[in-house]
């Protein structure tokens, strides 16, 4: 796997990408800071998608499981101002850069971050008697999509928007041409799984797009009887 690969044409991509202005001011030099130092922060063909989003949807509490640094934290609180943002790291180092970032960004009253596992923060949220996020952004450790959208599903509201960032992975999703050693064959396979789960299940509704390095847009349903 190249992982600087494009799973789109990347003259195609640059031309996007060339009409992108930062939504904020003050994320300009954050995502500046992401870039150079190799942080892999939400691209910003994703972010233009993620804006069109929000803007559609008027989240009122996002959860997200990848804070990193915080930039797309810090993104999702000011797209969104009467949003409260929750956000889970496992990344100690990380955590800890992302809680000055949201200081320095001027968003840390409504951001909450975690020091954890994304299912297991969504865990005790539940046991904790938290729920009706609206939106979900699943951004951390690409085998375990699964296991944290199960646990996300008990702390959303009936009808949320969960977004899940990488799903195509540098291609290796779509196919196995781009794995040519099975270096990575559990985290295809996991994610293989994770899509048709999303593709299968009556309560998403899900569209696939070949953007950034592959989104999934998933309008969950619950249902009264389940
Ligand atoms: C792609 S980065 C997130 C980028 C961030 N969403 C942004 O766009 O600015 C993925 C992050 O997920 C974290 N991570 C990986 N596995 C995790 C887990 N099980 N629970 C919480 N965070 C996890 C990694 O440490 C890494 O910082």
């Amino acid at each position: 796997m190249n992982l600087d690969m494009d799973i789109t044409d990347r003259s195609v991509t640059e031309y996007i990408n060339s009409k992108y202005k930062p939504p904020y001011e003050k994320l300009a030099p954050f995502r500046n800071l992401g870039e150079r130092d190799r942080i892999p922060i939400i691209r910003k063909e994703t972010e233009s998608v993620l804006t069109m989003l929000l803007d559609l949807t008027h989240p009122k509490k996002i959860f997200e499981i990848g804070t990193a640094i915080g930039y797309s934290t810090a993104f999702f609180a000011m797209s969104c101002p009467d949003a409260e943002v929750v956000s889970v790291e496992k990344d100690e180092y990380a955590f800890r850069a992302a809680q000055l970032n949201m200081k320095n960004a001027g968003v840390d009253d409504r951001v909450r971050l975690y020091l954890g596992d994304g299912q297991e923060i969504a865990d005790r949220l539940r046991e904790e008697g938290e729920h009706d996020f609206d939106m979900v952004f699943i951004d951390a450790g690409k085998s375990h999509y699964r296991r944290f959208l199960d646990s996300v599903l008990e702390i959303v509201s009936d009808e949320a928007l969960i977004v899940s960032d990488n799903i195509l992975e540098h291609g290796m999703t779509a196919s196995d041409d781009y794995d040519p050693k099975n270096k990575h064959k559990t985290n295809i396979l996991n994610m293989r799984a994770y899509i048709n789960h999303l593709m299968r299940d009556r309560r998403f509704r899900t569209t696939l797009m070949s953007v950034g390095d592959g989104l999934a847009v998933t309008r969950f349903r619950r249902y009264p009887d389940e």
